[in-house]
């Protein structure tokens, strides 16, 4: 995009075409006002909402970056280049993939810990590797996490396996030159595991600093007695697994000198839409993504990243609630708690923590109203983006 560059052609332009407006509403904004932001997800056949949540606000998309939580890096990477691809954008927002590994945790400490405190509703990327799940068009888990599972793209409708390529260099590398290239200016949200996250923080001792803050979908402080009292919906809601899968790299962002760390964990459990919703989205505007959505959408998942973007995109019309904790993370291999947050208050808390905003409540009247809306009037492609 390059009117940015030449500001005063368009203040003179904007008196030609709208000599009656004052100054205040015809001056265009400039580069350094538009927020900028980069997303690292768990990326699958619905996922993208999470970016046209701040493509619709006007954020400037640098690229998105694929983790291994749900599935590993390069399976969700491909969903990443897949979406961008069906919805055209595909030349204006890169996509680099993500480290295949979490720090520590591998499918062996994973299922070591299942079998010392218990299993977990949600197993994420470490349930046992089934051929004949993936078959059926599921995402791979365990086994080599270089392996990629056509079905998952092939057997959805109105989706595919894309035919673009990702962008050269590592989610981390992109991160930290992002950051350099743009400092102060740059948001970073991470509704997956915090690999890529925690590897930019170690590889540039500036990055977390020079960024304009961290967004992230997960933090749950309640999960063991909604595991406890043995509703599987409600335990399959609240199990942290993009925590759980990496605990290090959250211990290692949510300690790190962010300006400032959002999480959105159990307040995004609360829009979970219905096949009306569904159906509203494509008959208010057939479209290549909201036929993609009602096809692939499960009716019965709430938006939890999309709700963590929202939240991101237009806080004070959609948090209702946010109190202020500081956090540690749990790094024990032994312990039942390995990766869930432990909040405590400054009196009572362990050296080295710091300061994170909490989301208790959101209005999800809000945020379904929000989703409806990007869904129905996606950008058609590059030349419709304002970021
Ligand atoms: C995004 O920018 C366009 C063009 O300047 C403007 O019309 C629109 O209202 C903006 N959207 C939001 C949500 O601020
Ligand atoms: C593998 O996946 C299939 C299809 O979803 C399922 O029926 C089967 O129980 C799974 N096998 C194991 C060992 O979990
Ligand atoms: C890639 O191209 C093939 C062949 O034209 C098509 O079937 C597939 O849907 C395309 N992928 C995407 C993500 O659009
Ligand atoms: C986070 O910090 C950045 C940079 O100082 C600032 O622009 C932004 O408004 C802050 N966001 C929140 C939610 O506090
Ligand atoms: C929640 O959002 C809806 C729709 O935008 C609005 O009508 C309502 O007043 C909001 N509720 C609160 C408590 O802010």
């Amino acid at each position: 995009m390059s009117w940015p560059r030449y500001p005063f052609l368009f203040f003179v332009l904007g008196l030609l075409l709208f000599p009656g407006s004052s100054l205040q509403n015809s001056s265009p904004r400039s580069t350094t006002s538009q927020p900028k932001i980069i997303l690292d997800n768990d990326w699958n056949p619905t996922a993208f909402i999470a970016f046209l949540l701040p493509l619709y606000y006007n954020y400037t998309v640098l690229g998105l970056a694929s983790d291994t939580a749900n599935s590993w890096a390069l399976q969700t990477g491909l969903h990443a280049l897949a979406s961008l691809e069906i919805a055209s954008l595909s030349s204006c927002i890169p996509v680099y993939k993500g480290s295949d590994y979490p720090l520590l945790q591998t499918a062996h400490t994973f299922q070591t810990y299942e079998f010392l405190h218990g299993e977990l509703p949600w197993k994420g990327v470490f349930a046992k590797e089934n051929t004949t799940n993936e078959k059926l068009g599921n995402d791979p888990t365990s086994g080599d996490p270089r392996r990629v599972v056509k079905e998952a793209f092939t057997t959805k409708g109105y989706y595919g396996y894309p035919n673009v390529s990702f962008a050269e260099g590592s989610a981390a590398e992109f991160m930290v030159k992002a950051v350099r290239e743009n400092p102060g200016q740059v948001s970073i949200f991470s509704a997956g595991a915090l690999t890529n996250v925690a590897l930019a923080v170690r590889l540039d001792e500036d990055f977390a600093k020079n960024t304009a803050g961290l967004y992230i979908m997960g933090g749950y402080v309640d999960r063991f007695m909604e595991q406890a009292i043995g509703d599987v919906l409600r335990a399959d809601l609240v199990s942290d697994i993009n925590f759980i899968v990496d605990p290090e790299a959250t211990k290692i962002a949510l300690t790190a000198d962010f300006p400032n760390i959002t999480l959105v964990a159990n307040s995004a459990n609360g829009v979970i839409p219905n096949q009306a919703f569904l159906n509203e989205l494509v008959a208010v505007n057939d479209n290549p993504l909201s036929r993609l959505v009602r096809a692939n959408q499960p009716t019965y998942l709430p938006f939890w990243d999309e709700t963590a973007a929202a939240v991101m995109v237009d806080r004070k019309a959609v948090v209702l609630d946010e109190v202020e904790v500081y956090v540690d993370v749990d790094t024990s291999y032994h312990s039942p708690f390995y990766g869930y947050i432990r909040p405590y208050q400054a009196a009572l808390m362990p050296p080295g923590l710091r300061k994170v905003k909490y989301i208790n409540a959101v209005n999800n009247t809000k945020v379904a109203e929000m989703i409806k809306t990007v869904v129905q009037f996606p950008p058609k492609g590059c030349a419709d983006l304002h970021g």
